[in-house]
């Protein structure tokens, strides 16, 4: 049977903290087409191990209907702070990544072209050019609320990348030690009680930054009636429209841009 394959499809996979996660991904939408394909992060999440994972999720993704060449090329995010390829931080994942190139061990390990970015901004990306953060001007803040705290800061439509939020020290720690979607659930807070951490996390981020907007990504944001509504801010803070497919779809349309691919 002949498959389908568009150069308006790219696989993304969003590797995380938790679960790593792989669509393919329609840049003219920016929807991802059919079921996504999610595997738990092997403990240890080593180079070798999550490769594995990675592997194993485009080979499933790559036998579909509407995937891509075989040759195409494949965006990936990560959960740390990614220079030319490099990770130089590993907060939420073992700590052997720290200094590892990235982008090589998945281009071996996947014998295709490969690009890798940080995942806040991957989520960044995608809510600027297909969700909440469409259209609007000035700085706009992607937070993503998860294993850990993730940021993404847009001017303008554009990434500034690397900007790592999450790590801010607030009350004598760091913000995503406080106020991540695992802390909450680490410290079996209500949503009420979880909201006041947001508060002062928000308002202070607020402070340095005065965006336009602050969107709220991961895989909570899908809950954000259960505790925006209580933050008082004078930004205006809204749930990511991607919600937690922001990553997949801005790790395709990174890689999608990079080699001019269209859709
Ligand atoms: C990392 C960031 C990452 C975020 C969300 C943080 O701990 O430092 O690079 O974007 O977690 O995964």
């Amino acid at each position: 049977m002949s498959k389908k394959h568009s150069a308006a499809t790219v696989i993304g996979v969003d590797i995380g903290g938790t679960g790593i996660k792989g669509g393919i991904v329609d840049l003219a939408t920016g929807k991802v087409v059919g079921e996504r394909f999610r595997i738990p992060t092997p403990t240890p999440s080593t180079p070798q191990e999550v490769a594995k994972v990675v592997r194993a999720i485009v080979a499933e993704l790559s036998g579909r209907e509407h995937a891509p060449a075989a040759t195409s090329p494949i965006g990936i995010t990560f959960p740390a702070i990614i220079s030319h390829g490099v990770s130089l931080s590993a907060a939420n994942v073992d700590k052997s990544w720290i200094n590892a190139d990235v982008d090589r061990i998945f281009t071996q390990e996947l014998g295709r072209d490969v690009q890798v970015i940080n995942d806040a901004d991957a989520a960044g990306l995608a809510e600027a050019r297909y969700g909440a953060g469409k259209d609007v001007k000035g700085t706009v803040l992607v937070i993503t609320l998860g294993t850990g705290i993730g940021s993404a800061f847009i001017y303008n439509g554009k990434l500034i990348p690397n900007v790592e939020l999450g790590h801010l020290e607030i009350d004598g720690g760091s913000a995503e030690s406080r106020a991540s979607a695992s802390a909450r659930e680490r410290d079996n807070l209500d949503w009420d009680q979880y909201a006041v951490r947001l508060q002062r996390y928000f308002s202070h981020v607020e402070f340095l930054f005065s965006p336009e907007l602050f969107i709220v990504g991961g895989g909570i944001s899908k809950r954000s009636e259960d505790y925006l509504p209580q933050l008082k801010l004078r930004t205006k803070i809204v749930p990511a429209q991607l919600a937690n497919n922001a990553g997949i779809v801005g790790g395709a349309l990174q890689v999608a841009m990079h080699h001019k691919i269209t859709g």
